[in-house]
């Protein structure tokens, strides 16, 4: 969690920092803070609260810097205050930090030891303390430089836990220190000047040109160079990469909140990861446009995916598609549990991880795990360069482009896509499917964009019906199939927007607690498109109505049925079973994000929620 920005070069305004930050506010907001060193004085200037708090302060801090770090703060150690805000100070160290250090407790009784004064509750304060205490003990006849280097070396050998810090130290003007283990950081590559920062979005409006640096990597930069090397010493040569979002993808574009552009832009995400993929002359996948290069999928005999939040929704979803096509046994972790459940895997089990950000530490070390234990592992990710790409046999990348909403949507119908894509592969791979089905299947991928584009009409139908639905205390969602991934999706997606208790549900277990629940104040969401399961989902529906329960659904476009039992419908249009969870996805979307309107809720920044968690 947290993000943070870096620049050394000519000189940036201080709202430089502030608007890269506000790029990266997705990944914190309960306070942040800018230091900038101009003329060998150092301002620091912070904020409890969201970013506009520190804007107010931007005109304490000079016109112009050369050197400069920024920060948003998702809190870990210490309450949100601006005490505890970042960068912190020790001297002539300037630093901040994205990620925990676990032994700072010991490291805080070694330093007050040393007569260190502690300013703040954070862990990031010792950090700051300790490098000032390694300096301190070098010889002063060495470059500050040198001794920056080798204080840095013994910091990093002494804090256990992730990092990503970014380091000014006002006794050597001309270099931004930037380290990394376990956090992700960039390095931007520009003219005469060069910038680090927490995720690629920070720096899009100035430079395309990215490194990303990897664990136990120290960056040294420069205004006209950079240099890396590992925490063994050993210089590291890598080239950059050139990214291709613009900064039109990272703004609202007209729209009131990013999460409905983002609602708004799943035709695009869909079309984009599929596009190139599918040969359409042979109408098969192609698996190394997708991504598979190091994988045999024919030795492939069990697989797991492993993921949290909505991309473990997702992959629930993905499971009756591996299933029905490749007839192998998958199970979905939630990477948090799988880490610790003793999994067996071998060399013939393939784990995927899914992730919109490439960057979830649980599952980032979940396929760490499953990798040493031989299995197989392939990255679903949307940030290309990410932890998680890195650290799997093969990533492929889904196109859902930036996703600034902390509420993931649109990534979730480009994972979709992705997974199903997969499925459909490995049935071509292992001879599971004929080639007739698999060509229909595909095709009927290839029109799921433009169904989608037309579900995105019910946004207005569905604002009018939340007026109905925005003062409820609880909501029951339900559904069968792959309809129950959805539901609960529905139910995940309205408690973090709208802070409503909501509770997804397999239909047919309704009976065995749940329906305990239904009386006249209970009204249950309920996911009855026509599909294998419809006739049992509609007997679950009359078991509710029995009760007195009040029933929204949502079914296929036309069934007069199953809207004289509702008491709101909400109609999808009739299609394949391949494209149907993508259109009953959007309305639970739709359906969180108004009522989280209509109550007045910060819909693109939830309470108490980051975007990328990069914590345990
Ligand atoms: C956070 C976000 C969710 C996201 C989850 C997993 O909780 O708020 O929107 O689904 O992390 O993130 P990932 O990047 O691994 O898909």
């Amino acid at each position: 969690m947290c993000g943070v920005i870096g620049y050394i070069g000519t000189g940036v305004t201080p709202e430089f920092f502030y608007n890269g930050l506000k790029r990266l506010e997705y990944r914190g907001y309960d306070s942040a803070g800018i230091a900038m060193l101009e003329a060998n004085k150092i301002y620091i200037e912070r904020a409890e609260g969201k970013l506009t708090n520190l804007q107010k302060k931007l005109s304490n801090l000079p016109k112009s810097a050369h050197l400069g770090i920024g920060h948003t703060r998702w809190a870990t150690h210490g309450k949100p205050t601006e005490q505890n805000a970042h960068p912190h100070r020790s001297d002539n160290i300037i630093l901040l930090h994205n990620g925990i250090i676990e032994n700072y407790k010991e490291l805080k009784e070694f330093l007050l030891t040393k007569n260190y004064v502690f300013q703040s509750e954070t862990d990031t304060e010792v950090a700051a303390h300790l490098l000032n205490y390694e300096l301190k003990k070098l010889n002063n006849s060495n470059s500050v430089e040198d001794n920056m280097k080798k204080a840095i070396f013994s910091l990093v050998k002494q804090i256990r836990g992730a990092f990503a810090f970014g380091i000014i130290c006002t006794d050597e003007p001309d270099t931004l220190y930037v380290v990394k283990y376990g956090s992700p950081i960039v390095l931007g590559i520009g003219e005469n000047e060069n910038y680090m920062a927490s995720g690629i979005a920070a720096l899009v409006d100035h430079t395309r040109e990215i490194i990303i640096l990897e664990d136990n990597e120290i960056a040294f930069l420069k205004k006209d160079s950079i240099k890396i090397v590992n925490f063994s010493g050993n210089e590291i040569t890598r080239e950059p990469i050139t990214v291709n979002w613009s900064s039109n993808m990272l703004d609202k574009n007209g729209y009131d909140h990013f999460m409905l552009k983002e609602i708004h832009e799943q035709p695009q995400a869909v079309a984009q990861t599929i596009n190139g993929r599918i040969d359409r002359n042979q109408g098969t996948v192609d698996l190394k446009a997708y991504g598979i290069h190091k994988i045999n999928l024919k030795q492939i005999d069990r697989i797991q995916i492993i993921a949290c939040g909505t991309s473990f929704y997702v992959s629930c979803l993905a499971k009756y598609y591996f299933e029905e096509f490749t007839r192998i046994p998958v199970e979905v972790d939630l990477a948090s549990e799988y880490r610790y459940r003793s999994s067996t895997v071998n060399e013939n089990t393939l784990c995927i991880a899914v992730s919109q950000s490439g960057e979830t530490i649980d599952t980032l070390q979940a396929i760490k795990f499953a990798k040493e234990n031989k299995a197989k592992t392939l990255a679903i990710v949307n940030a290309p360069g990410s932890s998680i790409a890195h650290v799997c046999d093969d990533e492929s990348l889904i196109y859902a482009g930036p996703e600034i909403g902390v509420a993931s949507t649109k990534a979730l119908s480009a994972q979709l896509s992705s997974l199903l894509l997969l499925a459909l592969g490995m049935a071509q791979e292992k001879n599971k499917k004929d080639k007739n089905y698999i060509a229909n299947c595909l095709e009927d991928l290839s029109k799921v964009p433009s169904l989608i584009e037309k579900t995105l009409a019910l946004s207005k139908p569905i604002k009018e019906i939340t007026l109905k639905y925005q003062h409820m205390d609880n909501l029951l969602f339900i559904g069968r199939g792959q309809q129950w991934p959805v539901a609960l999706e529905g139910a995940l997606k309205l408690k973090e927007l709208s802070y409503i208790h909501a509770e997804g549900y397999a239909a047919g277990e309704l009976k065995h607690g749940p329906i305990a629940l239904i009386d006249e104040n209970m009204s249950v969401v309920c996911l009855a498109p026509k599909d294998q399961y419809y006739e049992k989902t509609i007997s679950n529906i009359e078991e509710i109505r029995a009760r007195g329960g009040k029933i929204l659904s949502i079914g296929t476009e036309g069934d007069t049925s199953l809207q004289a039992i509702s008491d709101d419908f909400i109609p999808v249009t009739k299609c394949s079973h391949i494209a149907l969870p993508f259109l009953t996805t959007v309305p639970m979307h739709l359906f969180a994000y108004w009522i989280a309107v209509r109550r007045g809720n910060d819909v693109d920044q939830p309470r108490n929620l980051a975007k990328s968690v990069t914590v345990e």
